[in-house]
C-alpha cells in the first residue's frame, strides 16, 4: 500500500517504506567517466538518509535515480504526493520500493520541510519555478480568444499573442513570425471554452518560492543540523552583471550576478536564482552552516519526467517548425552530468563554495547547426530573430567541476539525448 508522510507523522513513522512498483523508466546509466569515482564513494554512501526537494522536477529525478542507484535512502518532497504525473517516474525507478519516501512540502509554507529532512544526513534543494513568462513585475492578466490547445497537459498558445510578454525573456520562445507554438507548464491559468486567462505576479510565482523557499528548506536544514546541504543554484546567478562576455573571458566560481542588472534587463527568473544564491549563502554564513551551489547553465539530455520542462522545451522549439533560432549564447550541459556533480559535491568531504556547470557556451545557430548534422531530414530554423551581429560566445572555467572527479557529456551527445527523448514521449513526431 503506498503510504504519504504529512509533517505531523511521528519520525518512527515516516521511516517505513513506501511500498512502489519498481521497474526503471529510461535505462540511461550515469555518466561513464564518473564510474570509477561512483564506485569508489559507494560503500561511504551506503544507508545514508538525504532529502531532495522538488523530487519531481526535471534535475532532481535524475538525482533521485542516481542516489536509489548508490545505496542512499531517499525522501523526496513533492507539491502534490497525489498527483501520479508528478510521482510515477520517480516510483518505478529502481530501490524506490525500499529506499524511497514521499513527503509533501511546499516552498511558500514555513516548516513545510521539516518532515521531509528531519533525521537526514545530506539535503539537496532543488526545487525553484523555473519558467521565463514574466517581463513585468505588475500583476498581468491576459486573453486570448484564439488558436490555443493543450495536448498532453502542456499549453500552447500561438506567439502573436505572447510576443509582448516574451520580448525581453532569458530564454528563447518566442519567435517573431508566425506559425509558432510556445510551451507553458507551470502557470496559474484559467480556461473556459478557447479563452484563456494567464497571471503572471513575480513576487508571488517566482521571487518568494526561490528566496522564501530557499530559506525554508535552510531553516528546517538549521534546525536538525543537517551536515551538508547542496542548492542548486544556476549560472543565472553567476553571469549576468553587465560585465562583458566575449570568446576570451572566462567567467568563473567569482561571478556574481546582479540584482541591480536582472531589474535593468527585467530578467526576472534570473533575479529570482541571483537573490536565492545570496540569501543562501548570508543564511549559512550566519549560521554556520556547510553549503554547497552547483550552478549549471541550461540542462538538456534524456527526460525522465513525463511533462515538459523549461530547458528541454528549448531544443523542442527548435525542431517543431519555428522558422527562427534566438540571438543569444548560452552554456549547456548535460542532465546526468549535473545529477552526478550534486551527489559528488554532497560526498566529497573537500567540496566547497560554489561549482559553475558548463560544457559549452554555444550561439543557438551552433546548436541548429549540429541538429542538421545529427537529423539532416528535419525541418530547421534557417534564420536568425534578428539582424544583429550574433551574441558573442563566452568560456566558463571547467575546473571546479573536474575537480570532483567528473568530465562533461559533450553538447552534441546531449542534444541527441534530447531529441531522442522528446521523440519517445512523444512531444515532437518525426
Ligand atoms: N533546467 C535548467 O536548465 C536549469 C539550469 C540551472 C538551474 N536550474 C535549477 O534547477 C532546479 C530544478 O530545475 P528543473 O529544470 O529540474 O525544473 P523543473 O523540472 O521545473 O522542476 C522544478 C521543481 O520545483 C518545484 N517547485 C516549484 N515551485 C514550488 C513550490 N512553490 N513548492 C514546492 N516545490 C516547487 C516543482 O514542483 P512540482 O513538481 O510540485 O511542480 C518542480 O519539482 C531549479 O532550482 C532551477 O532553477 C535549472
Amino acid at each position: 500500500m503506498l503510504r504519504l508522510f504529512s509533517p505531523f507523522d511521528s519520525v518512527a513513522s515516516r521511516r517505513s517504506p513506501l511500498h512502489l512498483s519498481c521497474s526503471d523508466p529510461i535505462a540511461a546509466p550515469f555518466p561513464k567517466r564518473a564510474a570509477a569515482r561512483a564506485t569508489a564513494v559507494v560503500a561511504m554512501s551506503s544507508g545514508k538518509v538525504v532529502c531532495v526537494t522538488g523530487a519531481s522536477g526535471y534535475i532532481a529525478s535524475w538525482l533521485v535515480k542516481f542516489l536509489l542507484q548508490r545505496g542512499y535512502t531517499v525522501r523526496a518532497t513533492v507539491r502534490d504526493p497525489a498527483d501520479t504525473k508528478k510521482t510515477e517516474h520517480l516510483r518505478s525507478l529502481d530501490g524506490a520500493t525500499e529506499r524511497l519516501h514521499l513527503f509533501q512540502a511546499n516552498l511558500l509554507e514555513e516548516g513545510s520541510f521539516d518532515a521531509g529532512t528531519e533525521g537526514c544526513d545530506g539535503v539537496f534543494h532543488t526545487a525553484s519555478p523555473y519558467y521565463h513568462g514574466i517581463t513585468d513585475p505588475q500583476y498581468q492578466v491576459l486573453k486570448y480568444t484564439e488558436d490555443c490547445a493543450i495536448e498532453n497537459g502542456i499549453h500552447f498558445i500561438h506567439c502573436n499573442s505572447l510576443q509582448e510578454i516574451f520580448t525581453r525573456s532569458y530564454i528563447p520562445f518566442v519567435s517573431y513570425s508566425v506559425p509558432y507554438y510556445v510551451a507553458f507548464q507551470q502557470m496559474t491559468y484559467t480556461y473556459s471554452g478557447i479563452d484563456f486567462s494567464l497571471r503572471f505576479n513575480l513576487q508571488a510565482e517566482l521571487i518568494d518560492p526561490a528566496l522564501k523557499g530557499t530559506l525554508n528548506v535552510l531553516a528546517s536544514c538549521k534546525k536538525f543540523s543537517i551536515e551538508r546541504v547542496v542548492v542548486t543554484s544556476s549560472m543565472a546567478a553567476v553571469a549576468y552583471n553587465g560585465k562583458p562576455r566575449t570568446p576570451d573571458v572566462v567567467v568563473n566560481e567569482r561571478w556574481f550576478s546582479s540584482p541591480g542588472f536582472c531589474e535593468q534587463e527585467k530578467l526576472w527568473y534570473v533575479l529570482s536564482k541571483t537573490l536565492a544564491e545570496d540569501a543562501a549563502w548570508k543564511f549559512a554564513k550566519e549560521n554556520a552552516m556547510n553549503i554547497v551551489t552547483i550552478n549549471p547553465a541550461m540542462v538538456i539530455g534524456p527526460l525522465l519526467q513525463p511533462t515538459l520542462n523549461t530547458s528541454c522545451a528549448a531544443i523542442l522549439n527548435l525542431i517543431n517548425g519555428s522558422p527562427t533560432y534566438w540571438n543569444s549564447s548560452i552554456g549547456w550541459v548535460n542532465v546526468k552530468d549535473v545529477a552526478m556533480a550534486h551527489i559528488l559535491a554532497f560526498e566529497i568531504p573537500t567540496a566547497s563554495g560554489r561549482y559553475c556547470l558548463v560544457e559549452r557556451v554555444a550561439h543557438y545557430s551552433e546548436v541548429v547547426k549540429t541538429i542538421r548534422k545529427l537529423y539532416p531530414s528535419l525541418q530547421l530554423p534557417e534564420k536568425c530573430a534578428d539582424d544583429k551581429l550574433f551574441v558573442p560566445v563566452y568560456q566558463v572555467s571547467k575546473d571546479k567541476y573536474r575537480s570532483l572527479g567528473l568530465d562533461y557529456i559533450p553538447i552534441e551527445t546531449s542534444i541527441k539525448e534530447t531529441i531522442e527523448s522528446l521523440k519517445e514521449k512523444n512531444f515532437v513526431k518525426f
